[in-house]
């Protein structure tokens, strides 16, 4: 029988293309619980996730960032949905723990049949000159700044699995 824990980690992909399928309030429920259930740096849960469904506030976002990247192109690829982490970055473990709460919902997902794609880009949104406006936007709680995003939605495509370096793992003897 196989490991539907391994089976979940070997199959997730980033998922680049979606369909119009809203995520229903119930799929989010399953992917905050299990967010909330990542563990963390003496549990200090240092996140805060703001969900995000209106298609106007991701366009938003999507636009300010590309014209602080200077790149074309939506930078949620068609989800639509996304939930952005945002924490205290001066907490010395907080990014880390976003991120390993952030790999949690992708592989929830995964699990219930949705696509995932972690994503870095909308950053530029908060660092730019009117990041304060988008911190306010998303209501991130003061002391807060972006930490990461996941876009989430029914898959329309998949990819291949990106090939693993058996070069990054050194056993010390
Ligand atoms: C911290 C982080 C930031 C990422 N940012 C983006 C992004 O902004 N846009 C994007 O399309 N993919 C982004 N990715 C997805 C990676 O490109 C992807 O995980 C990698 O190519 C491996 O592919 P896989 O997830 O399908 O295994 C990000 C992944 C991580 C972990």
């Amino acid at each position: 029988m196989g490991n539907p824990v391994l089976t979940a980690i070997s199959e997730r992909r980033s998922i680049r293309s979606y369909k119009a399928d809203k995520v229903t309030k119930e799929q989010f429920d399953i992917l905050l619980k299990a967010a909330g259930e990542a563990p963390s740096a003496r549990n200090s849960q240092p996140w805060h996730f703001s969900v995000v469904q209106k298609s106007a506030i991701l366009a938003e976002i999507n636009a300010e960032a590309g014209k602080n990247l200077n790149r074309e192109g939506d930078i949620f690829h068609g989800a639509p949905a996304a939930i952005f982490l945002s924490c205290d970055a001066a907490s010395r473990w907080a990014r880390l723990d976003c991120g390993i709460a952030t790999q949690t919902i992708a592989l929830a997902a995964h699990s219930i049949g949705l696509g995932t794609v972690i994503l870095g880009l909308p950053d530029a949104a908060f660092t730019g000159e009117r990041g304060d406006y988008f911190n306010k936007l998303l209501k991130f709680p003061v002391g807060h700044s972006f930490a990461v995003a996941i876009a989430v939605g029914v898959p329309a495509g998949t990819k291949e699995a990106h090939p693993v370096e058996a070069d990054r793992i050194t056993f010390i003897e």
